[in-house]
């Protein structure tokens, strides 16, 4: 279902005092925003998840974890299971981050496997994808786009992706200050919404929730919020800072 989605990616950030601070500073003023027509997620380091999801409902969020197996159960050391998060009430779970993609060498095959593992478990995948700077440059990144879409969510049916949420982070956005352009933004969601409504049809890519991330922050938000094909962020950096992260919540 298409709706509004503002999404905290902490990545490996903050410490438990730290993160109980700054998930006080959010929770809190979140109880008050009228907030009908958005969804807030957040998602921090996964070891602090029942912290969270104490308090999520009360407060106005969910809870997304950052990263999750491709396996279901077993001898993984270190790896954490679809069905654990789910035993731990987390909603949402982002997959294919390029952060994991690089440094984790995460293939089209890994991250099909860790979709379909969150959905067998009723976890909604935040599915990522986005272009390097070389792909920009070279003109490449709708075929790069297309194919991360392609290979990691086109194998479901209509009705298991109605429970993915798409987002489109252009690498060289990520952590750099360089936002996509509003035409950029723009550009790429209405591809990937073509995308989908060629594969399924125009009311399944109606239906999708396609946020942009990268760089996205306090003062660039309502602009790219307000863009046909946005349906909302995944932040970064911002979502690190309290006031930041709720100004970017009431951007819609
Ligand atoms: P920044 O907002 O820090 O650029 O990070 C975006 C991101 O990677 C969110 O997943």
């Amino acid at each position: 279902m298409r709706r509004n989605i503002v999404a905290g990616n902490w990545k490996m950030n903050k410490t438990f005092e730290e993160a109980d601070e700054l998930l006080f500073n959010i929770a809190e003023p979140l109880q008050n925003l009228d907030l009908d027509k958005t969804e807030v997620i957040l998602c921090p380091p996964v070891l602090y998840a029942e912290m969270f999801t104490d308090i999520a409902i009360e407060n106005n969020f969910s809870v997304g974890a950052q990263n999750c197996s491709n396996h279901s159960l077993g001898a993984y050391t270190g790896e954490i299971s679809a069905a654990m998060l789910k035993s731990m009430d987390i909603e949402y779970c982002l997959v294919g981050h390029s952060e994991r993609r690089k440094f984790f060498n995460e293939d089209s095959k890994m991250l099909a496997e860790k979709v379909d593992q969150l959905l067998e478990n009723e976890i909604s995948p935040i599915f990522c994808c986005g272009e390097v700077l070389e792909d920009r440059e070279s003109n490449n990144h709708f075929d790069i786009v297309g194919k991360q879409i392609f290979e990691g969510i086109f194998h479901l049916t209509a009705e298991e992706l109605d429970n993915v949420v798409v987002a489109y982070e252009p690498v060289w956005a990520i952590g750099t200050g360089k936002t996509a352009s509003p035409d950029q933004a723009q550009e790429m969601h209405a591809f990937i919404r073509n995308l989908i409504a060629k594969k399924y049809n125009q009311e399944v890519a109606d239906d999708m929730t396609i946020l942009y991330g990268g760089s996205c922050n306090a003062k660039n938000a309502k602009e790219l919020f307000a863009l046909k094909d946005v349906d909302g962020g995944l932040i970064g950096g911002a979502s690190l800072v309290a006031e930041d992260f709720l100004k970017i919540v009431q951007s819609f």
